[in-house]
């Protein structure tokens, strides 16, 4: 199922499946927030609701379930590098990749980039605050950016962008089980041109189609989740309506 939009387009059905689809060289930039299939070394943890694995024990609020995050770490990588080459092919030369990680699937999610034909750039950090304390060890509180390029890559502007970011996580604000915050995804559009098309193939609660709506791009999201997919074309209308 396809929803267009004045300012793109968002599918509901699967990653992979429509992005096979999709005509090459067609994007400017993908930036993208895949399920991470994280949380624990064992079976057991990996295949833990995800709910109960990336939300603080006791918290009440609740969101529509994340379909595929109990990938085991090879299908994980495969999986990855599968997606993200057609990511390539669908990018024209000189796009940026930017994909959302944290500490435990980092090195999964850079082999996964460079195996899909990205050269590799550099990791942004999202310092994200309030992450999960660890008695006598280091907190988690960051996640990653895995920033990759097509070919050679081409400045679209002349400013010196930082490699760390920080923003809380407005509980507030959230849709999904995994909202990123819009004004940091805003931030990582600065390294795409103006009016650039930015595919996300995992598209959540609509975090990157908001993101491009506010700085004046284009988007084409992918969402397999019916009640996400509602949620993301719901959050779009009403943005929409907003900037009329
Ligand atoms: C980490 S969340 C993205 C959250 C998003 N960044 C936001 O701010 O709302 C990943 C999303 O990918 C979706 N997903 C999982 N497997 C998918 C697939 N094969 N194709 C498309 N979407 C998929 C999940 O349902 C989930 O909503």
């Amino acid at each position: 199922m396809r929803h267009e939009f004045k300012h793109g387009i968002v599918h509901c059905g699967d990653a992979l499946a429509v992005l096979r689809e999709m005509p090459g060289e067609s994007v400017d930039a993908v930036l993208t927030d895949p399920p991470y299939s994280s949380g624990g070394l064992h079976m057991a943890a990996r295949q833990a609701d995800p709910a109960d694995k990336y939300q603080h024990t006791g918290a009440i609020r609740t969101y529509p379930p994340m379909l595929g995050d109990l990938k085991d770490q090879r299908s994980f990588t495969m999986w990855a590098t599968l997606w993200l080459s057609e990511c390539w092919r669908v990018a024209k030369p000189g796009a940026a990749a930017m994909v959302f990680s944290d500490w435990r699937q980092l090195p999964a999610m850079t082999d996964a980039l460079q195996g899909g034909g990205w050269a590799w750039r550099g990791i942004v950090v999202w310092h994200k605050s309030g992450g999960r304390p660890m008695l006598g060890e280091f907190r988690r509180d960051a996640e990653y950016v895995v920033y990759g390029v097509k070919g050679k890559r081409r400045a679209t502007h002349r400013r010196c962008l930082p490699g760390v970011y920080r923003y809380p996580i407005n509980a507030g604000r959230k849709v999904h089980l995994t909202s990123k915050p819009v004004e940091l995804i805003k931030e990582l559009l600065y390294v795409t041109p103006d009016g650039a098309t930015i595919l996300d193939p995992f598209l959540g609660g609509g975090t990157t189609a908001l993101a491009c709506m506010q700085t004046g791009r284009r988007f084409v999201g992918v969402e397999l989740s019916e009640e996400y997919c509602d949620l993301a074309c719901g959050q779009i209308r009403a943005a929409e309506t907003t900037m009329r």
